[in-house]
């Protein structure tokens, strides 16, 4: 009988251990993973056209004008540069803020690409 259990029990050892190792591997490569996101791409510089292409579009589509969750159409918003990295930063009603996702030089970029979309 006590053998027995040993078994089991080394089994199950093995089995946390393996668990273990998997999880710390996944955390390993979720956070490198956001690292790759916080790297500006293109020589220093963070393109606002690609942040808005992968954080934006969702709600305000690829012109700006989806208007998803009551989302503004951003060629219509008059609102300066300052007010669109506020409202980046902290949200608006339905809109997430996304000063836990992006760096200050995304934010200050896509706020100014998104003034390009202005007719
Ligand atoms: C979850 C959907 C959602 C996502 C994702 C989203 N927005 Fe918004 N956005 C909204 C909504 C809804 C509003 C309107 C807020 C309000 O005034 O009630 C808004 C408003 C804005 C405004 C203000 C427009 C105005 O004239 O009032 C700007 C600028 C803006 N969003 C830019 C962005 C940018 C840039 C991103 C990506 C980094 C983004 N949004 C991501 C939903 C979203």
């Amino acid at each position: 009988m006590y053998p027995v259990f040993q078994k089991f029990n080394t089994a199950l050892f093995v089995l946390f251990l393996g668990v273990g190792s998997c999880e710390s591997a996944e955390e390993k490569t979720s956070q490198q993973e956001m690292a790759a996101n916080n790297v500006p791409s293109s020589a220093g510089k963070p393109d606002g056209m690609t942040l808005f292409r992968q954080h934006c579009v969702i709600c305000h589509g690829s012109d700006g004008n989806l208007g998803l969750n009551g989302a503004k159409h951003l060629s219509e918003s008059v609102l300066p540069l300052e007010e669109r990295i506020n409202i980046i930063t902290n949200g608006k009603n339905l809109m997430t803020p996304f000063r836990s996702q992006l760096n200050p030089e995304e934010i200050q970029a896509v706020a100014a690409y998104t003034l390009t979309l202005k007719k």
